[in-house]
């Protein structure tokens, strides 16, 4: 990777900023002074300083998002705000973007990230990651329901979904509900509730294969992954 993209990656200005710095000869590259804005340099392996400190290189950002409703799961739209415009701007130079999507009007955990191959393990029909939502469904929910679900029900369109867990927090006029899913059609948990002649009335997920919705979040906030749940990640793409 060339220097100049690298320290600009990492936050230290514009290319144009960053040629500034390289011809004050505030960067050393393996304690070598470099002027060279081109110079190819491996950012693993080389020890690059700004003034004597250590640049620490970070290829990927992994953010878990408690997604608000009225906000859209893209990276940009020309109406409405995305998850990516309530990033700051630090973490928006990884040019992260949502893994999945949820409903404008769904709430809850969301992954940001710009690895590729991540995204990739953790949506493919192959690999089955559940997904667990919470739901108020307008009508009663039943062991019935939750029967139907086990078995799979059949969506508007004629699709046959995969077995889901239903497990009824209160049965009542507006039900409470969790809903573990493993695959994610399209609006698929409130087309499985109108399967069973039902109506999600609000959505929230809470967890995306091992990880789970740090509920310390305020809607719309948003942190970076631990070490340990990074951990549970590299698991998952090993499997
Ligand atoms: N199922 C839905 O219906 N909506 C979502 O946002 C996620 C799952």
């Amino acid at each position: 990777m060339r220097l100049d993209k690298l320290l600009a990656n990492m936050g230290f200005g514009s290319r144009k900023e960053v040629k500034v710095l390289l011809k004050k000869g505030a960067v050393r590259v393996n304690a070598q002074p470099v002027k060279d804005a081109a110079l190819h340099i491996d950012p693993v392996k080389d020890e690059v300083t700004i003034l004597g400190e250590p640049v620490v290189y970070k290829e990927f950002i992994y953010v878990m998002m408690n997604k608000p409703q009225g906000v859209l799961s893209a990276t940009e739209d020309k109406r409405d705000r995305t998850v990516v415009d309530l990033l700051d701007e630090e973490n928006r130079r990884y040019e992260p973007f949502p893994v999945g999507r949820l409903d404008k009007d769904t709430e809850g955990f969301l992954l940001l990230t710009n690895d590729g191959k991540l995204a990739h393990n953790l949506l493919s029909p192959k690999k089955g990651v559940p997904k667990t939502y919470y739901a108020h469904v307008a009508g009663v929910v039943t062991e019935d329901d939750a029967l139907r679900f086990s078995e799979g029900v059949t969506l508007d369109d004629g699709y046959l979904t995969k077995p889901g867990q239903l497990r009824i927090l209160k049965s009542a006029e507006v039900s409470e509900i969790e809903l573990t899913i493993t695959e994610g059609k399209f609006h698929q948990v409130k087309r499985m509730f109108e399967a069973v002649g039902k109506k999600v009335v609000y959505l929230k997920r809470l967890s995306m294969g091992p990880l789970v919705l740090d509920e310390t979040l305020a809607l719309g906030a948003y942190r970076e992954l631990t070490e340990a749940e990074l951990g549970l990640l590299t698991q998952l793409s090993e499997n």
